[in-house]
């Protein structure tokens, strides 16, 4: 596995492999690696000739007060792992090397931007859409690798290269958890040993909210359940629980086909946040 840390030699290698008619599957994580993580490298060993994944926490995503500082590093540990999973290229920018001057361009989010994680961290989309237009130019992927985990990102990300012609295919891959459910997440080493414990009713309560909706088709009933469940986790404050339509983040009316309840929570270590999809075939009433 070969490590990169310029962006003119990322470029370059991205450069040298289109011309050797070589496709890239490009997999862009923020590090501290997890099944989850692995999963998406997997999937792009099966489809590409070469994978490239990018490990730089991007600090333009993160707001003031967030965990930018705090969040887990460990190159070594996350090195390994990607030479395992079959990653070919591991690029691992600095922050200087990534935003060598403070642009005044702003790329943003629209209106998918303005519910669920959009709501609560405001800017967070826009620093997301600019490291991706970024990485995107920089490593010339045929397909990039996104997890159902983070739902509203991959959405906005869907809508933003269909809208603005990057050249490359988005891929969805499902949320990996725990065994306990649990959806794995590199925030998830924040969490106390009794934080750990309550956790996993997250998902549960997700998972229950979507076979009620499926049941009844009534979005009211199972927003009161899934707040209500999530409101009895001791650690734990709601910061929102929402029932959509999916992909578009509108309101979820009679002819949506799918669903999304997404829910995020923050214990005193990390906000974690979790989703269930659900397909409607005329469900709602
Ligand atoms: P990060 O949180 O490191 O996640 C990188 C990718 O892994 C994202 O596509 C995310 O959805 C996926 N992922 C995380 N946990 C997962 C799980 N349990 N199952 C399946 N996939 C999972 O998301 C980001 O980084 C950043 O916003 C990034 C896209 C890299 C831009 O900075």
């Amino acid at each position: 596995m070969r490590h990169i840390e310029k962006v003119a030699d990322m470029a370059a290698a991205a450069r040298r492999l289109a011309s050797e008619g070589k496709s890239v599957g490009f997999v862009p994580t923020m590090g501290y690696l997890h099944d989850g993580h692995l999963a998406l490298a997997g999937e792009a060993r099966k489809e590409n000739d070469v994978v490239v994944m990018s490990i730089f926490v991007n600090p333009a995503q993160f707001g003031p007060g967030e965990d930018f500082d705090s969040y887990p590093r460990d190159l070594e540990r996350d090195a390994a792992l990607a030479e395992k999973a079959g990653v070919d290229i591991l690029f691992h920018p600095s922050p200087e090397e990534m935003y060598p001057e403070d642009s005044d361009i702003r790329i943003l989010p629209g209106r998918q931007a303005d519910v669920l994680c959009g709501a609560s961290r405001p800017g967070h989309f826009d620093g997301v859409l600019k490291v991706l237009t970024k990485l995107f130019h920089i490593t010339r992927p045929e397909r990039a690798y996104f997890g159902q985990k983070d739902a509203q990102q991959l959405a906005i990300i869907e809508t933003f290269v269909r809208n603005y012609n990057f050249q490359l295919e988005i891929r969805r891959v499902p949320t990996v958890r725990e065994e306990d459910g649990l959806a794995k997440s590199s925030r998830n080493v924040r969490l106390s040993h009794e934080e750990r414990q309550e956790a996993p009713a997250i998902y549960a309560a997700l998972k229950d909210g979507a076979r009620v909706l499926r049941e009844s088709g009534d979005p009211e009933l199972v927003l009161g359940m899934v707040r209500n469940t999530l409101g009895r986790i001791p650690a734990a404050e709601t910061d929102y629980a929402e029932i959509l339509e999916y992909p578009s983040l509108r309101p979820l009316n009679p002819e949506s086909r799918e669903a999304i309840i997404a829910a995020a929570v923050r214990f005193s270590g990390a906000r974690l946040i979790d989703n269930v999809l659900v397909t409607m075939e005329g469900k709602t009433s």
